[in-house]
């Protein structure tokens, strides 16, 4: 191994690499030889100053990961927040869910498909799933999780408030939106509107879109005023990948907690 002293006059000097011992000969600058009284032992050899590069690559890229995979977790939770998705169903704890439901669920969280529609009778796990899956493709796109008649209350709450620009966001097309209990919202035409006007942007923007309901997408259909009732269940069809949830509710009866 040569290396080129920065300038004045220079030694060829034998020497030992300091991590692996091989023999090298090194040129070094007088003044440096002199001060180490000749020896010279600070040197590597080429292949061991590749090792330590690549090892000093090897550590930059793995902190650069923690970093990014940190910057994800985060943004994920800021998601979660903002969302206003309840807690409880960020990270359910679930037992054998209906494998069709799952794995549309599966797929919506992906991204793999941009809509999900879940209806069946009482207690059956749809707003569970439909939670579960949001959430996850929260990790992907923001958005925003309300149930449908609190929805249609928030458009009505006082100008200004936070309820009121939130409700007003999901209407725009611009997120993700989730509308729980679909089929609890008013029947009315201002309610049909505004039902209207959230699923339509949604559809039109190709924004992520879930929705729960008891009933059936026929029944919903039939929910509002026409043809406004028809049009928000056609709109419904084309986006979302619709899953009916079959068999006994799982809420259990309340119960006095145990005495020991
Ligand atoms: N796969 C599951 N494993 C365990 N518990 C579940 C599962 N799915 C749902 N649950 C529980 O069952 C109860 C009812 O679930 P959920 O609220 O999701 O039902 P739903 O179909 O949305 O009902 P509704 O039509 O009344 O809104 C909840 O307490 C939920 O935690
Ligand atoms: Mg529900
Ligand atoms: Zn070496």
């Amino acid at each position: 191994m040569t290396l080129k002293a920065a300038g004045g006059p220079s030694i060829t000097a034998d020497t030992t690499c300091r991590i692996c011992g091989t023999k090298l000969t090194v040129e070094v600058s007088a003044a440096t030889y002199k001060r180490h009284n000749g020896n010279v032992t600070w040197r590597a050899c080429d292949d061991c100053n590749a090792n330590e590069a690549a090892e000093r690559e090897r550590t930059i890229a793995a902190e650069y990961e923690e970093i990014h995979a940190n910057w994800l977790r985060e943004r994920w939770r800021r998601r979660i927040g903002a969302s206003g998705i309840p807690r409880k169903l960020v990270n359910p704890t679930l037992t054998a869910p209906p494998h069709d439901a799952m794995k549309a669920a599966v797929e919506f969280a992906n991204g793999t498909i941009n809509g999900l529609l879940f209806t069946g009778p009482p207690g059956l796990g749809k707003t569970t799933i439909a939670g579960w899956a949001f959430a996850r493709r929260l990790q992907h796109t923001p958005g925003i999780w309300r149930s449908a008649p609190i929805l249609v209350n928030d458009l009505q709450a006082e100008f200004g408030s936070d309820e009121r620009r939130v409700a007003n966001e999901l209407l725009s097309g611009r997120q993700m939106v989730a509308l729980d209990d679909l089929d609890k919202a008013r029947g009315t035409d201002y309610a049909a509107s505004q039902i209207f006007a959230a699923i339509n942007e949604a559809y039109v923007n190709e924004q992520p879109l879930v929705v729960t309901s008891n009933l059936p997408l026929q029944d919903l259909a039939r929910r509002w005023p026409q043809p406004i009732g028809e049009t928000i269940a056609d709109r419904l069809q084309e986006h979302c990948v619709r899953v009916v949830l079959t068999g006994a509710t799982r809420r259990k009866p309340a119960q006095l907690p145990t005495q020991n």
